[in-house]
């Protein structure tokens, strides 16, 4: 099977690590799509756009698509739910019927929001429940993908941390600026429980789950995937400070559970179906983070 993948929302997040990780050795085509970051190496296409989608499946046959666009922020989806229906669920039946038709299958990223937090740790057969409109509308491209194509996979992930162009870019960096600023009492959440993991991770995991899929492993169907350390984001701020010797007595915990829309309390991933087709890749929260945030210091 040819190497050729296609990665949605290759200008987001995670979508560069996944770029990033598929060019690492030049033994994959790599084509990435963006929408209002495309430009150099990232081509422009509205996912929303069905012609669109299929002209570039159709031009670029891709044997593997990585479907990481989406609208991932849970308050927007709130309030934009039309806007995330068209993104995160229309757009996913154009990706997976676009693949379909030139042979490629797609494994759609997901989100630990499927689950209800109540009863962790999840397994891939565990039923999911999600308590918002973000999971819900994440549950329902993960129903889209998994009927368009059989062998069609979904990897689901929790909270994302990297390389971020800004730090409002992952709802973990967003916290360094209160960390940082330590003449200012800040609270930060100490309730709901998170596992914070790091992007080139997850891109490390979708390669070695394509480089089964094109060696002829079964890989349809849903797969797990978090970092193993169980954080509130009070631990993480006070983590963020430690990497960079600053004192934490201006951070305090708030051991309510946060306002706002409503998210769930642990929903922690089990990843023994990744991890039993032998893929691995967990970095630790405390090594990683400093690297993560140094651009952004002082
Ligand atoms: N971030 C997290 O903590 C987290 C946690 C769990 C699961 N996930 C899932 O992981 C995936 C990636 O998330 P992320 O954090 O990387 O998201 P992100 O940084 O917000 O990136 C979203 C991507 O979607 C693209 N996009 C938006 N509208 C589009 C359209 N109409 N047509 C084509 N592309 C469009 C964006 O392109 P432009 O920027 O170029 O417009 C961008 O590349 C998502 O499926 C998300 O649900 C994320």
């Amino acid at each position: 099977m040819a190497k050729r993948v296609l990665i949605t929302g290759a200008s987001g997040l995670l979508g560069r690590a996944v770029l990033k990780e598929f060019e690492r050795d030049g033994s994959w085509s790599v084509l990435g799509l963006a929408f209002s970051r495309a430009g150099d190496k990232l081509r422009k296409v509205d996912i929303t756009d069905k012609q669109a989608v299929n002209n570039v499946m159709q031009e670029f046959k891709p044997t593997v698509v990585i479907h990481s666009a989406a609208e991932r922020r849970p308050d927007v989806v709130e309030k934009q739910v039309e806007a995330t229906q068209a993104l995160n669920v229309s757009a996913t039946h154009f990706v997976c019927q676009g693949a379909a038709q030139v042979g490629g299958s797609v494994i759609y990223i997901s989100t630990d929001y499927v689950f209800d937090g109540k009863n962790p740790p999840y397994k891939e057969t565990d039923i999911p429940n999600p308590l918002n409109t973000y999971g819900k509308s994440k549950l329902e491209g993960e129903k889209v993908a998994l009927a368009e194509g059989k062998d069609n996979a979904v990897l689901r992930v929790p909270i994302l941390y990297g390389h971020v162009e800004k730090l409002d870019e992952s709802a973990v960096t967003v916290l360094f600026p209160k960390v940082k600023n330590t003449s200012e009492t800040c609270v930060m959440s100490d309730y709901e429980r998170r596992y914070p993991t790091h992007c080139d991770d997850v891109a490390s995991v979708l390669r070695q789950l394509a480089e089964k899929k094109v060696e002829g492993t079964d890989i349809s169907g849903v797969f797990h995937w978090s970092g193993d350390e169980n954080m509130t984001k009070y631990d993480m701020a006070i983590a963020m400070a430690e990497a960079f010797n600053l004192p934490t007595s201006h951070i305090q915990a708030d051991k309510n559970p946060s306002t706002g829309t409503t998210r769930p309390y642990d929903a922690h991933l089990a990843t023994s179906r990744a991890e039993g087709l032998g893929i691995c890749k967990q970095s630790k929260f405390r090594e990683q983070i400093k690297p993560a945030l140094e651009k952004f210091f002082p």
